[in-house]
């Protein structure tokens, strides 16, 4: 009998499996992620639990920064979007209307040898398996493949017996769709609109891996965009809302050669969607969905009125028709995101390793050092630039060791800028400010700094 417990832990032996030998740069960013406070395994004193990790100061710092660049692209500089928040946890009837309690599984197959359970679409997974099994000079042999529902339970309610089964929502949209009138009827938002939203979402994943990429609990950002039924006007905005996204990544300096579009196949189809593409990124474990871009007609809003027997049309007040509206779906993962910024930002120049992070994401955009640490008018001096640019950026302290090491060590966490105060500071009321790409080192006058950076960061 297997210990379920023990299926889901030992990362370290998940982690090695999941990241193959050649997959240096993997081994890499994971050990720089821990090392450096980015992303610690999850439960790690007690073993860990696989798909889960948690995010450490600058992990947090760099998923908060994309966090709020997405809302700031996606609602605060649109007239038609609006966001939201809500609840994880949601009336069970939901999921029975989303079609997620029958239609959201996975296919899943067995290994007869040893019992491990394998998604039965990741060949590059089962392959590796096999050849596995073969070393040891067996052939692996595999169960029909049966559907796996993703959708994880939790029981609510204080009697014993009488607790009822809920799920950790599947994905963030239903929380959305359901409040569809509930938007209309406070804000004076005409078709075509979108509301927005960033939260958790949780899956009972059948091979968690590739580090964050493939995780249990996991952070979504989406748009749901409402729209006219309407084939072309509806093509029209999914169109839109397909290059506006992978702009946006583009923008936050993921090269644009490890981005592409990638439509869907009939048989891939979530059980929502009408056409689908993903934006991709050329990881080192392959070409890997970042974000997909769906479309989903009237399923949501159709099933709910069906389900819930509330009327979820629209009334277009211009040509006085009522209908259902259809939705263009955007929904990107924070996880992947912050990952692919990391990899796509990791560079080794020398001895110096960079996160060349924009600037805009990066967990601090500053350092200050005093030149010398036992030298107190130095000291008083770069505290007092500190605390004044803490006002407005992320900024980091540093006083141990030599200006090199200082130097490195913001590098390695992507920091953009470090200023150093020396002794001319004291003279002249100016620094060196170091620029973490090019290490080309400019003077600039203390009061102008703030305006300095702010420009640079805008740029
Ligand atoms: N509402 C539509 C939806 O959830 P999806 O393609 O299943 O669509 C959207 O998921 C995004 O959520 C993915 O592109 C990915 O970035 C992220 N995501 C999905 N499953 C994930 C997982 N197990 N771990 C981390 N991120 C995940």
């Amino acid at each position: 009998m297997r210990d379920p417990l023990l299926d889901f832990c030992f990362r370290r032996n998940d982690t090695k499996k999941d990241m193959p030998e050649k997959n240096n740069l993997m081994d890499k960013i994971v050990s720089l992620a821990k090392r450096r406070g980015f992303v610690y395994p999850g439960s790690e004193i007690y073993g860990g639990l696989k798909g889960t990790w948690d995010y450490g100061p600058l992990g947090a710092e760099l998923k908060f920064n994309i966090k709020q660049e997405w809302w700031k692209t996606m609602v605060r500089e649109r007239d038609d979007v609006v966001g939201l928040s809500t609840s994880i946890l949601m009336n069970p009837k939901v999921w029975e209307a989303s079609g997620h309690t029958a239609g959201f599984t996975d296919p899943l197959i067995e290994c007869k040898i040893c019992h491990q359970r394998f998604r039965a679409d990741q060949e590059d997974i089962i392959e590796e398996h096999e050849k596995f099994h073969s070393k040891e000079g067996k052939k692996a042999d595999w169960t029909e493949a049966k559907k796996f529902n993703l959708l994880v339970e939790a029981k609510i309610g204080v009697v014993e017996g009488e607790k009822i089964t809920v799920y950790l929502r599947g994905e963030i949209t239903q929380g959305v769709h359901v409040n569809f009138k509930n938007i209309l009827n406070s804000s004076r938002l005409k078709i075509p609109f979108g509301i927005a939203q960033i939260g958790k979402a949780f899956r009972n994943e059948i091979t968690p891996g590739n580090f964050t990429y493939r995780s249990i609990e996991f952070e979504q950002m989406e748009l749901q965009y409402y729209v006219k039924p309407d084939e072309k006007e509806s093509m029209r905005q999914y169109e839109f809302w397909k290059n506006l996204r992978l702009d946006w990544y583009k923008s936050l300096g993921i090269k644009p050669e490890k981005l592409r579009l990638r439509e869907h196949e009939k048989n891939e189809l979530a059980h929502y969607a009408r056409a689908a593409w993903d934006i991709e990124y050329n990881a080192p474990f392959g070409w890997k969905e970042c974000e997909g871009v769906h479309h989903r007609g009237d399923w949501d809003l159709a099933r709910h009125q069906e389900f819930s027997g509330q009327d979820m049309s629209y009334f277009d007040e211009e040509s006085k028709e009522k209908f259902i509206p259809w939705v263009i779906e955007t929904s990107g993962g924070v996880d992947r995101a912050m990952l692919f910024f990391l990899i796509d930002a990791y560079a080794e120049e020398g001895e110096r390793v960079i996160l060349k992070l924009n600037p805009k994401i990066a967990p601090y955009k500053v350092a200050v050092f005093p030149l010398l640490a036992n030298k107190p008018r130095l000291v008083e001096l770069a505290r007092k630039i500190y605390d004044d640019l803490k006002k407005d950026f992320m900024v980091a302290w540093d006083e141990r060791g030599n200006i090199g090491k200082r130097y490195f060590s913001q590098d390695e966490i992507g920091t953009p800028w470090c200023v150093t105060v020396d002794f001319d500071s004291l003279e002249k009321d100016d620094v060196t400010v170091r620029d973490r790409d090019t290490m080309k080192q400019e003077r600039i006058k203390i009061g102008d700094l703030k305006s300095y950076f702010r420009e640079q960061i805008n740029k």
